[in-house]
């Protein structure tokens, strides 16, 4: 395995890098795709494709994703599963992560069903080609329009709550095909993440209380238009402790149990995501494989001591899948130096583009892609451009001198970057490229001003008479 990078000094990384093999190494430990190297210009180079280059032609910010590095994710799922679990196994890919139309259709080409948490985004997986069979439909408060919605495009539908499930057998009752649903459960495992993505403990506002487990199952019974084909349960998101996963499907196999009493057929376990990324060195995730083993073998083992069958075994990872995957490019504007106290420096993207720093308080690295080889002399906060104090991507980061017009790289960014980006201070949303072989393709297109105003409307009293 690869030495963690140290960018104490770019020169450092730009080693690393050198040395190097997408051979083996787990995308999520990674701090950059596997595919970057610095190249003759002293440029961080991405997918065959110099960074510099890349944000001349399509704009900055830019986020600039490595197919490569997504599909190799998808691969060591898929694989290992298939190493661990001597059952059937099918690995979903959580698009709340980042759901587009390419990224959905590269997980699908490698074989990865898709969990979406909105008719948004099962209406862009359809849209991209996925089947509504390797569908799971996910939500606290989903619509009656989004069930329909999935109950048309014969997806899986992830039961959250009994004001879901009484909604769904109304809209099922009298349909020639039962729906296929799942149960979320909270299992009551706390495990050390931040406490916005922690989702297994007992007060969570996901998934019905373990208590009212056999009522749930004794409902489920009574409805001819529901098959209870699945379980389900998520203990949270970028966890990098192992014990939580045992724990779970020790609690899982459990429930598959007490399913059987109540002749519901349970053919589908589905353990969610969770597995952490490397944002900064210091972070220390299990590989893919690591993690693969652990829920595979533990589930495997669950089973076998309780004398039940295999079901097929399920999981979700967003984050580790993508996350890795991408970086934002950005370029340096203004900075500003408070004596005794701090410079900042300002990149034209920031908490529209990525909100994580600000709502998790969520640490990044950076490097000055234009300048790999530069020694770190400055020690900076990298500041976003919007109106808000809090609009900080980096506190602390080790940099080169910069200048205005050098191209600043944040890793890490593909998952929760873009998918919770927004508008604010009517910034456009930046453009996506997938990179891979040397060439760049436009996977999402840069927000223009006529976009921003798109649905506004001006009553004709407001309209403003020109002098
Ligand atoms: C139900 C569910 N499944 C899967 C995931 C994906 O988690 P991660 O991106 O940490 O793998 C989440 C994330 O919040 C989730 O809520």
């Amino acid at each position: 395995m690869v030495s963690t990078p140290s960018l104490e000094v770019q020169a450092t990384a730009r080693q690393y890098l050198a040395d190097a093999t997408a051979d083996g190494r787990s995308p999520n430990q990674e701090l950059l795709p596997l595919t970057t190297c610095v190249n003759d210009r002293d440029c961080l180079e991405i997918g065959g494709c110099d960074v510099a280059t890349l944000v001349e032609q399509f704009g900055s910010p830019l986020y600039i994703l490595d197919e490569t590095t997504l599909r190799t994710a998808c691969v060591q799922y898929r694989e290992a599963f298939r190493r661990y679990y001597p059952g059937e196994s099918q690995v979903l890919y959580a698009s709340k992560a980042w759901n587009c139309l390419a990224i959905c259709a590269i997980v699908a080409s490698e074989g990865l069903g898709i969990d979406v948490v909105s008719g948004g985004e099962l209406y862009t997986a359809l849209q991209a080609g996925v089947s509504g069979e390797k569908l799971y439909l996910h939500g606290n408060n989903k619509s009656r329009e989004e069930l329909q919605q999935a109950i048309a495009a014969n997806a899986r539908i992830v039961v959250d709550n009994w004001y879901e499930l009484e909604t769904l057998a109304e809209l099922t009752r009298g349909a020639t095909h039962p729906a296929a649903i799942l149960l979320r459960l909270t299992p009551g495992i706390e495990c050390h993440t931040h406490e916005y993505i922690r989702t297994g403990h007992l007060d969570s506002k996901f998934g019905f209380d373990p208590d009212s487990i056999e009522a749930v199952f004794e409902f489920v019974r009574q409805q001819p238009s529901l098959a209870g084909i699945g379980l389900h349960a998520h203990i949270g998101s970028q966890i990098f402790e192992i014990q939580p996963h045992r724990d779970l499907a020790k609690v899982m196999v459990k429930w598959l149990q007490l399913a059987a009493r109540y002749d519901i057929p349970v053919a589908e376990l589905n353990v969610g995501g969770g597995l952490g990324i490397r944002y900064t060195e210091s972070d220390d995730p299990p590989s893919i494989d690591e993690w693969a083993k652990v829920v595979g073998e533990a589930i495997a083992a669950a089973c076998q001591e309780a004398g039940i069958p295999l079901p097929k075994l399920l999981c979700e990872p967003g984050r580790s899948i993508v996350g890795s995957a991408c970086v934002t490019a950005y370029t340096v504007g203004s900075s500003k130096t408070v004596p005794g106290i701090r410079t900042y420096v300002t990149v034209d993207g920031g908490m529209s583009d990525n909100p994580r720093p600000i709502t998790y308080q969520s640490l990044y690295r950076a490097v000055v892609a234009n300048r790999m080889s530069a020694p770190l002399t400055e020690t900076v906060t990298l500041a976003g451009k919007h109106c808000e104090s809090g609009d900080v991507l980096i506190q602390n980061a080790r940099l080169p001198k910069t200048e205005p017009g050098d191209i600043l790289v944040v890793m890490g960014t593909g998952a929760y970057n873009y998918s919770m980006s927004s508008n604010y201070n009517r910034l456009p949303r930046p453009a996506a490229v997938l990179v891979g072989d040397g060439e760049a393709s436009l996977i999402l297109q840069r927000e223009t001003d006529r976009d921003l105003i798109r649905q506004d409307r001006l009553p004709a009293r407001l309209r403003l008479q020109s002098s």
